[in-house]
């Protein structure tokens, strides 16, 4: 199931099919890399009742990243995932196309996003971003969203409304 996708269908232009191969290379004006940035984030997690960090870093149509962390609450179901964190940070921006993924965690595995985040970056992202999954030990894996959401429910869904 993981690989790694060489390029993007709907950013087809040749700008986006550099950006895509430069990957995790380029460099933000902040000199940031998406994973560097995910790494940092991370720490920021206020994750108390999980002891389960995590960080998001996102890349946005203009090459702008922007970061996330979880933050939790004592009353549970109120917390929010690293995505949603930098999902939110992306639109506040106001940027609405993301297009390359970096999350990581402190896990035995790379880090999966959860169903729910899979849906919230399928409202911003195609199905050919290359979405990141990482464990601070330094696992990697690489999925397209189309991979991680197959079948997702969006507009065609709801034609002629
Ligand atoms: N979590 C994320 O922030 N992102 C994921 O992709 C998986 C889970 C958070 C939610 C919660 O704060 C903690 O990890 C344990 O589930």
């Amino acid at each position: 199931m993981f690989h790694a996708p060489t390029g993007s269908k709907r950013c087809g232009n040749s700008d986006s099919r550099n950006r895509a191969a430069r990957s995790d290379q380029t460099r933000t004006g902040q000199g940031m890399t998406l994973k560097d940035t995910a790494i940092k984030v991370r720490l920021n997690a206020h994750a108390p009742y999980s002891n389960f960090k995590v960080g998001a870093a996102i890349r946005a149509a203009s090459g702008a990243i922007f970061a996330g962390c979880n933050v939790e609450n004592v009353s549970y179901p109120e917390g929010t995932c690293a995505e949603a964190g930098a999902i939110a940070a992306m639109v506040a921006a106001g940027e609405t196309e993301l297009t390359e993924v970096y999350v990581i965690a402190d896990s035995p595995m790379p880090v999966s996003p959860c169903g729910g985040c899979r849906q919230r970056l399928a409202e911003f992202g195609a199905g050919e971003v290359r979405v990141t999954m990482a464990t601070t030990g330094g696992a990697e894996q690489v999925a397209t969203l189309g991979e991680l959401l197959p079948g997702a429910f969006n507009t065609d869904h709801m034609a002629d409304r």
